[in-house]
């Protein structure tokens, strides 16, 4: 039986509250006004989607994962917020052609498995004239180098991501799907513990990702790469006292003709 990723497994919330300064980033590339129509792909728990409606956008969001659409749901509910959240497929958006002002991803679309079909449906959903503004980590740091340790360790690792991590490979997709413009902005985004182990501990009972690896080891390799992880975590540590590390990410603003 395989054991395919879910991102509803877990509590996806946590990091998902930390990727909140991200999707005002994200909204502020887009020049999101009110009376907009605001799609946000790969919404997890409805971050960009809310804070468009906040706003005073038409926001709706899609995710595959049908748990944390749910979470969008009831985070709606209770901000009194009108936004519509969809279980659906980036690669099959469930919406009407050149339907939104403007299209955003938060670490959404980059995982998934077709980057091409990805860039052609959020084309498709955005009008002439629109804007596509995506992010993606770029692949550097001490987290992205566990993460890559992780992925290595599995006995069959999932097929490499697209490169969203590379500016000029995103250029030129997203320039093949229609846009006539790309800007690629780096930012940095803070991830803090009271220690490496702390956060590692934290990444390893809550979020999905760390879950679906740890699930395909044996509980000796396990312990092994947690050690490992946990090195590389301390060797890179910013804060002596506790835990921070930088992380480094693109926000890829496209502008359709
Ligand atoms: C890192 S999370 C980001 C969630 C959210 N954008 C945020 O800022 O917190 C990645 C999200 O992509 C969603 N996802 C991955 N592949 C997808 C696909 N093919 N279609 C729809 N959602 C997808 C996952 O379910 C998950 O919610």
């Amino acid at each position: 039986m395989t054991d395919e990723l879910n991102w509803g497994d877990g509590d996806y919330e946590p990091t998902a509250r930390t990727l909140e300064p991200v999707a005002e980033v994200v909204l502020d590339a887009a020049e999101v006004v009110p009376g907009e129509r605001v799609l946000d792909v790969a919404c997890g728990t409805g971050n960009a989607a809310l804070a468009a409606a906040q706003r005073g956008a038409r926001a709706v969001g899609v995710d595959q994962a049908e748990t944390l659409v749910g979470i969008a749901r009831d985070r709606a509910t209770a901000s009194g917020a009108e936004v519509r959240f969809i279980v659906g497929d980036a690669l099959d958006l469930l919406v009407a052609d050149a339907s939104f002002d403007a299209v955003v991803s938060v670490f959404g679309v980059i995982f998934a498995p077709d980057a091409d079909r990805a860039a052609a449906e959020l084309r498709r959903a955005t009008r002439p004239g629109g804007r596509m503004v995506l992010t993606s980590w770029v692949p550097s740091g001490p987290i992205s180098a566990v993460g890559r340790a992780l992925f290595g360790a599995l006995s069959s690792p999932p097929a490499a991501l697209p490169r969203w991590g590379d500016p000029e490979w995103a250029r030129e997709l997203l320039t093949r799907h229609g846009a006539a413009t790309v800007d690629v902005v780096e930012h940095t985004l803070p991830s803090r513990a009271a220690s490496p182990e702390a956060w590692f501990a934290d990444q390893e009972v809550n979020h999905p990702v760390w879950r679906w690896v740890r699930r395909q080891m044996t509980a000796e390799r396990w312990v092994e790469l947690r050690k490992e992880s946990v090195a590389v975590l301390s060797e890179a540590n910013e804060d002596p006292r506790a835990f921070r590390t930088t992380s480094r990410y693109l926000v890829m603003t496209a502008r359709l003709a």
